[in-house]
């Protein structure tokens, strides 16, 4: 069943260009709802478990290290539609592909570095809100 929800990261360069909060003002004013939200710092270890399902990728490795670099902006967002309708507003992975007016386009540099990480199913959403927040941390 859909929830409703999905799991967003601004990642690491997006936080250094002191970019989070423009990109949080876009997020809203398509009309999620923050549901949780905080700064980390990810370990190696635990940047390397969230994006385990692209261990065999050659830029697994890259990836890994792009981000544990630095602090990222950890969110559960709620819309009727949301897992699609944030995909749709971030943009391609790419951002040379990415289309006007959407997140990746006016903020990603590449397409590893590329701003902002959008779930792209209910369950993965599910699975990557858990791996980032206990329940106490998501409001109701
Ligand atoms: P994201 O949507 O968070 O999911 C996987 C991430 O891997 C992706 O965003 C990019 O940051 C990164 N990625 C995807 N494709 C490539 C690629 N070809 N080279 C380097 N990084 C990539």
């Amino acid at each position: 069943m859909a929830t409703n929800r999905t799991f967003t990261m601004i990642k690491p360069e997006a936080v250094a260009a002191g970019n989070a909060g423009k990109i949080i003002d876009m997020i809203i004013e398509a009309g999620f709802k923050v549901k949780a939200m905080k700064l980390r710092h990810l370990t190696k270890e635990e940047a390397g478990k969230f994006y385990e399902v692209h261990a065999e990728r050659p830029f697994y490795g890259e990836l890994v290290d792009y981000m544990s670099g630095g602090p990222i902006v950890a969110a559960i967002l709620e819309k009727e539609n949301a897992v699609a309708d944030f995909r749709a507003l971030i943009g391609a992975t790419d951002p040379a592909e990415a289309a006007e007016g959407t997140i990746r386009k006016q903020f990603a540099t590449s397409k590893a570095e590329n701003a902002v990480h959008g779930s792209d199913s209910d369950e993965n959403a599910e699975i990557e809100s858990n791996f980032h927040f206990s329940a106490e941390e998501i409001v109701g």
